[in-house]
């Protein structure tokens, strides 16, 4: 397990993501209000980056920027088609006005 100090929650705005880099991973962090979420970059559905997607506020979910699959921020769970499988979803914590991300040897990440 290992514990990533990325930065200031200020820095990124609300109902916004933005794509961080870890351990060889593309990960996309979405800020809803004053929480954090995180899960894989990549759409399972093609090789499209989430963090470019629209966060959708009400749903708790972000929506993928090119054939527009929902998935659950909670669990990475397809909320809707063209997407069927999960993608990864990451521990990530805002500590002391900071975000933190765990990375857990792909115990939380769906295959
Ligand atoms: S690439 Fe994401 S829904 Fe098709």
């Amino acid at each position: 397990m290992s514990v990533h100090d990325l930065f200031a929650i200020d820095e990124i705005d609300p109902g916004t993501a933005r794509k961080v880099v870890l351990e060889g991973r593309e990960i996309a962090l979405i800020r809803l209000g004053d929480d954090v979420y995180a899960l894989g970059d990549t759409c399972s559905h093609d090789d499209v980056s989430l963090s470019e997607g629209f966060v959708e506020e009400d749903e708790c979910a972000i929506e993928c920027s090119k054939h527009g699959a929902l998935f659950d921020l909670k669990t990475g769970e397809p909320l809707s088609l063209p997407a069927v499988r999960a993608v990864p979803v990451y521990a990530v914590a805002v500590v002391d006005g900071r975000v933190e991300l765990t990375i857990e040897q792909a115990a939380k990440e769906s295959q």
